[in-house]
């Protein structure tokens, strides 16, 4: 761990009209250290700890307007680990959400003791002027960690991508999804349930397999043992796959895609088995061929592009959760040291549901 040492009080000497003359200059300090984790080298492989650094800063004082806010609950996603997204920058701070409790104020719309969704990314404690922060209902019996999952981006994600994405038409009409026990994956599984489809997932331990089973999925498979992707992709779909919604891309995609209903829909939400793949070998699957000759509608999408609704999803999600109609799941890492550990969860199969760091 490296420890960068902020002085309260800073000086510099300067002449003036021929005299040495001392100036003062008060940097005033908050008194409040905030760790921080930064990104030391780009990612190769499999993200290492050895590819961080923790810092430790003290945060300035707050002026008219701010607020400082010590993290509760952090975020850890796979984008993170898209290098072509570019928002992961050596020297920098790592990105990303967090739940937050106020502990200093100066602004009159935060109060001590407000808990908030901000973007403040892997640190500890935050100062930060309210913009792009959102302050969460006290007084929900729902725990304010959901505002990471199934009440933030990934539910989001399962939710529009559902509705806007996949546009489930009929009742009885078969819905695939892979990485299908973690964030986004459990979530639509039970949206797509809930709109009377046939859900089949696919998840990577046992365990998972037995929690998709308790969500009400039709079929779950274990993928790492059983014999074969395709036959099992037969089995779960004789007719076909009428709407695939893709969490893993790469060779599971490439055996999907063979396998849709005539005009079945493909949404591309994320291709995790390539996100640590350095190599990019080019595969002669004729993937375009299979879409055009089946006239598959595939679509690729961001939950993010949906912002603005967000709060109308929310707020069914959250009723159907408090109805019990909508089950979720963390996997929690304890402490903010955890936070790489947390992040390389990401890409075993040990997490269910949304991975989440407790500071
Ligand atoms: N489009 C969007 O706006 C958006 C938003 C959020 C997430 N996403 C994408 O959605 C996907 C799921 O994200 P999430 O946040 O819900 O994560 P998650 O599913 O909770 O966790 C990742 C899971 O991916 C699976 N996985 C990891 N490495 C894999 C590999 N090499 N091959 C196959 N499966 C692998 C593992 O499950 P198994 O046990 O099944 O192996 C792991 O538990 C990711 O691709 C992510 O980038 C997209």
């Amino acid at each position: 761990m490296r420890l960068i040492y902020t002085q309260h009080i800073s000086f510099f000497s300067s002449v003036s009209c021929g005299k040495l003359e001392t100036t003062k200059l008060a940097t005033v300090m908050s008194g409040i250290k905030a760790r921080k984790w930064l990104n030391k080298k780009p990612f190769q492989g499999l993200p290492k700890r050895d590819d961080f650094e923790i810092v430790e800063e003290e945060l300035p004082a707050m002026k008219d307007g701010e607020f400082i806010a010590e993290a509760q609950f952090l975020t850890v996603d796979p984008y993170l680990r898209i290098t072509a997204l570019g928002i992961v920058v050596p020297g920098k701070l790592m990105p990303g959400s967090q739940v937050a409790k106020v502990i200093q104020s100066k602004s009159k719309d935060y109060s001590v003791g407000d808990v908030v969704l901000g973007e403040f990314g892997w640190s500890s404690h935050s100062i930060s002027d309210g913009s792009k922060v959102f302050k969460l209902d006290s007084s929900s019996p729902i725990p304010h960690s959901t505002a990471l999952g199934v009440l933030g981006m990934p539910g989001a994600t399962a939710y529009f991508g559902l509705r806007d994405i996949c546009q489930p038409t009929k009742e009885g009409q078969t819905f695939l999804v892979n990485a299908a026990a973690g964030a986004v994956g459990s979530i639509i599984g039970q949206l797509a349930k809930l709109k009377g489809m046939k859900v089949i997932g696919f998840a990577g331990s046992d365990e998972k397999i037995e929690y998709l089973k308790s969500l009400g999925f039709d079929v779950a498979y274990n993928y790492k043992t059983i014999p074969s992707l395709e036959a099992a992709i037969k089995e779960s779909c004789p007719n076909g796959v009428d709407v695939f919604f893709d969490n893993v891309g790469g060779k599971f995609l490439e055996t999907v895609i063979p396998q849709m209903s005539p005009t079945g829909r493909v949404a591309i939400c994320g291709s995790i088995s390539q996100y640590n793949n350095e190599s990019e070998t080019k595969s002669d699957f004729n993937i375009l061929g299979y879409i055009q000759m089946k006239q598959l509608k595939v679509q690729a999408f961001l939950g993010w592009n949906f912002m603005d609704e967000w709060p109308v999803a929310f707020k069914e999600m959250g009723q159907m959760i408090q109805d019990g109609k909508l089950k979720y799941r963390e996997t929690v890492f304890e402490g903010f040291d955890s936070m790489c550990d947390a992040f390389v969860s990401l890409f075993s199969s040990n997490n269910i549901g949304k991975v989440v760091v407790k500071v």
